[in-house]
């Protein structure tokens, strides 16, 4: 099929790529000409697993044309998605200029039947209002129509999860509309797919997304409970898990979630409700926890150093999560200015996104970009682990604890299993475990911990599979 892309950012981006890699002709239009320009180049403009081999494949295939003319977008595709951003406003409500900036644009030119589809996050009844502004626009009530198809890809994975979907969400309310999206999937998708009006379409993804929000927030809260009486989230997140009606996603207890999504859709749709007359309070207790996560890591690296001034902190990972060069919203957009106003000395690393951080924190003399987790605990009283990277979970830790001042690991992402941390040297703090403090006395005999696992017909134990990620060594 003929696709016309509306905005080359992160959605954008990942939907023209993968929609020519699966043989449709794609022409993307973006207002932003230096991000045209890279990306026709086949340079992609920003970092995402496996991005930059498909778009210069479809580049070089002639499937993918990337323009700053929405005309021509427009008039090459049969069917044309909106991937513009949709900001929060100060007001927590969602920024629709940028589709309302399309819409204007495109309204003169729309000449016989013309399938808009919403596929950035848009409040519910967007559809309507796009429909009456082309109505005032062009006078006409045919020729054009709207949809909504959701995208739910994760940074760091989305090319995967593009290609493979849990379900696809296609709401539309003629059967033309309907049809003409079923054509585009049904080939090369073997997901589940929902039909259905645009309106549940479009609340389908906010609140998915506010849901895997809610999730996390209450595992924290269920984490801190853990901390209290010295019980283990790991296991108590994987005893919930295993009722399949919980599911073991998403209950990941730590610094708490990030990115351009989560604190945005959360905030649109407290506001959505709050528009309607529904008091959707739960979210803003949500809200509340996941931002309160920065504070009680500070809170546990200012119990295990006493006094924080003049200390020097390593921090490794900076971005919102791994596989991602993306700081939107990530802890340690906080964490490090709490930290510099206390006068913590800091050595960042970060494999992708230290670029974007030094541009909000400039590197100064209290405040050090450095290019590797070795060189960031040089000389340091304690270590921060901020984000999930896989090449933390595989580090030399003699070398590292050789490096660093004191031993001292604060993990925000649970990475590790605090006994084979204690094990190796370190006073190990995380979120819902106990911490381990003092250093291992070797004169003491090993005291038998009772043993977490399934208990099998042959009566012994097996070890529990980690939720996420785990020990490497
Ligand atoms: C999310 C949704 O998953 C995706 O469907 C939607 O399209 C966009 O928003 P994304 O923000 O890319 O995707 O990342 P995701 O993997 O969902 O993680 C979001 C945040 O939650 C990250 O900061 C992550 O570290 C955090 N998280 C995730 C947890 O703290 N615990 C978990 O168990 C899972």
């Amino acid at each position: 099929m003929r696709l016309g892309i509306f905005g080359a950012g992160y959605v954008g981006l990942v939907t023209s790529v993968c929609f020519a890699e699966l043989g449709h002709t794609v022409v993307a239009a973006d207002k932003d000409r230096e991000v045209v320009a890279r990306l026709a180049d086949g340079v992609p403009t920003l970092y995402e697993p496996g991005l930059e081999n498909v778009l210069r494949a479809n580049l070089r295939a002639g499937r993918l044309t990337f323009t700053t003319s929405t005309t021509e977008a427009l008039q090459r595709g049969e069917i044309v998605f909106l991937c513009v951003g949709t900001p929060g406003r100060a007001d927590g409500r969602a920024d629709l200029s940028q589709i309302d900036e399309v819409v204007r644009s495109i309204a003169p030119m729309l000449n016989g039947y013309t399938l808009l589809v919403e596929k950035s996050t848009v409040p519910v009844d967007t559809a309507s209002c796009i429909i009456r502004a082309l109505r005032r626009l062009t006078g006409a009530r045919n020729g054009y129509e709207v949809a909504s198809n959701p995208e739910f890809l994760r940074e760091g994975s989305a090319i995967e999860d593009f290609m493979h979907p849990d379900r696809i969400v296609i709401g539309a309310d003629s059967p033309r509309a309907q049809a003409l999206l079923l054509d585009l999937y049904r080939r090369d998708f073997a997901c589940p797919i929902l039909l259905t009006d645009i309106k549940n379409a479009e609340l389908i993804k906010h609140a998915a997304n506010a849901f895997l929000a809610t999730k996390i927030s209450f595992i924290n809260m269920v984490a801190d409970l853990c901390e209290r009486v010295g019980a283990d989230i790991s296991i108590v997140a994987q005893g919930i898990g295993l009722d399949h009606r919980i599911g073991p996603h998403f209950l990941q207890a730590g610094l708490g979630f990030g990115g351009s999504c989560f604190p945005k859709d959360l905030k649109a749709l407290v506001r959505i409700a709050e528009d309607l007359g529904v008091d959707f309070g739960l979210l803003r207790e949500v809200e509340r926890i996941n931002e309160a996560r920065a504070a009680r890591l500070i809170k546990t690296l200012n119990e295990a150093l006493w006094v924080l001034r003049h200390k020097t902190v390593g921090v490794l990972g900076v971005a919102f999560k791994s596989n991602t060069d993306d700081i939107r919203n990530a802890p340690s957009l906080h964490v490090i200015p709490q930290l510099r106003e206390q006068g913590v000395l800091l050595r960042i690393y970060d494999p992708q996104a230290a670029f974007k951080i030094a541009t909000q924190f400039p590197a100064e003399a209290g405040l050090q970009y450095v290019p590797s987790a070795y060189e960031a605990a040089k000389g340091a009283h304690a270590l921060l682990i901020l984000t999930d990277w896989d090449e933390f979970r595989s580090l030399d830790w003699r070398q590292l604890r050789s490096l660093m001042r004191t031993p001292v690991i604060i993990d925000g992402r649970n990475l590790f299993d605090p006994a084979a941390m204690h094990a190796r040297g370190f006073e190990y703090y995380s979120f819902g475990r106990k911490h381990t403090q003092e250093p291992p006395d070797a004169d003491m005999p090993e005291r038998a911990e009772p043993a977490h696992g399934f208990h099998t017909a042959a009566s012994r134990i097996d070890p529990l599979p980690t939720v996420a990620g785990g020990e490497d060594d």
